[in-house]
């Protein structure tokens, strides 16, 4: 059993310590990219206050297809280029967006979700899928939490292929 405690009270760049760290745990050593991904999605779930969906969508025939995730259940697929998502992976750079409704294209899948935080997961310069992470609050995501997604990605985007 893994038992990370969650601080959620704790500065937000101390949270992401938390978390990649917990992340670099579970995921280290295991080769499979899918019990990886459940894993991560599990702890941004515990660890990270405010969120009403976390996951991840992989790049399969270049499109982006529904992984393992917490929260309600999703859009399966989504067009490069389509939504944040398909935004964020299509232009290989991180979407923060305090007010979703305002995102041109924006895909709702769960109607209660206000902001959300895409960051693309690149190996060897490809793109092999985005996290997602998305939150009732309008403006939940900070610059702060954009530097620690990037962070957390960086750090695991290799261990999820696979
Ligand atoms: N809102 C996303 C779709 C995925 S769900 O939020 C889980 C988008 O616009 O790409």
């Amino acid at each position: 059993m893994f038992d990370f405690a969650a601080r959620p009270d704790a500065d937000t760049a101390t949270i992401w310590d938390d978390l990649v760290a917990a992340a670099d745990g579970v995921t280290a050593g295991e080769r499979d990219g899918i019990a990886n991904m459940a894993n991560v999605a599990a702890l941004c779930w515990e660890l990270l206050p405010d969120l009403n969906w976390a996951g991840f969508y992989r790049m399969i025939d270049d499109e982006l297809v529904l992984g393992p995730f917490q929260g309600r259940a999703a859009c399966i697929r989504i067009a490069l280029g389509r939504g944040v998502c398909g935004t964020a992976a299509a232009t290989k750079a991180t979407q923060r967006i305090d007010d979703v409704h305002a995102f041109p294209g924006h895909i709702a899948c769960d109607a209660a979700s206000a902001s959300e935080l895409v960051v693309p997961l690149v190996v060897a310069g490809r793109v092999i899928g985005v996290l997602d992470l998305d939150s009732p609050m309008p403006g939940r995501f900070t610059p702060a939490d954009a530097a620690g997604a990037e962070r957390l990605c960086a750090m695991i985007a290799a261990r999820l292929v696979g």
